[in-house]
């Protein structure tokens, strides 16, 4: 499932993130790449101990613990600290790569299995060309490029890259998380199930019949859930 989440960050929040990584200093987005996609990644990262990377990080992670669409779509047990990168000049594309399927966490040493990728996009639409996420489905490309503040949520299974950025400069903020699901199909079942349980409440209020699909919904959990 590839998911849309709108206005992750407000405007403040968006504001705040791009002076930081204006005045930040970048280092070779070769860093935190694996030995295929160093191969392809061309773009520039903040370093993770540059003293904005914390500061960044936490902003987004706290903005990410109050969506509660992300929590339903993603149900993250663990998530990566986030990290930042730039597109810009000569550093501009990324080709395509698959993302490791463990990464240890920067801030503990744990281990992280990836289950779904996401970008959060900083810059805004009209400020530069190109720079399109392409995520691979099988036949063609889906390419996605949105508003400064958005986020997409992808699978980290699948093959992506990013178009090179022809004008202007590419911000955004990216990482990876390991979900309380593992399965694929059994997270997209209970999204789908929690999406519309909470639709019938708004339409028809709580009943009998909500109420037991609420039971299902949380059974369903209770038999997929590895926390
Ligand atoms: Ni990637």
């Amino acid at each position: 499932m590839l998911l849309h989440i709108p206005a992750v960050l407000d405007p403040a929040e968006l504001t705040l993130c791009t002076q930081l990584l204006q005045d930040a200093s970048w280092a070779d987005g070769r860093i935190t790449a694996g030995t295929q996609s160093a191969q392809v990644k061309n773009n520039q990262q903040l370093a993770v101990d540059n003293p904005a990377a914390a500061t960044l990080g936490n902003l987004v992670l706290n903005a990410l613990s109050k969506n509660a669409q992300f929590f339903t779509a993603a149900l993250p047990k663990r998530i990566h600290p986030p990290l930042f990168n730039r597109y810009h000049g000569i550093n501009n594309a990324f080709g395509n790569h698959v993302d490791n399927a463990i990464r240890a966490s920067t801030d503990n040493a744990q281990y992280i299995r990836t289950d779904l990728s996401f970008t959060l996009f900083l810059s805004e639409l009209d400020s530069y060309d190109g720079g399109e996420l392409i995520i691979e489905d099988g036949y063609t490309g889906r390419a996605i490029k949105l508003p400064a503040g958005d986020l997409i949520l992808y699978p980290s299974s699948s093959i992506h890259r990013v178009a090179p950025v022809t004008r202007g400069t590419r911000l955004a903020c990216f990482s990876w998380l390991e979900s309380m699901i593992r399965a694929p199909e059994h997270r997209d079942l209970l999204f789908n199930l929690d999406m519309s349980i909470l639709t019938l409440r708004h339409q028809h209020g709580d009943n009998e019949a909500t109420l037991r699909l609420t039971n299902c919904y949380h059974n369903l959990m209770r038999m997929w859930a590895d926390v």
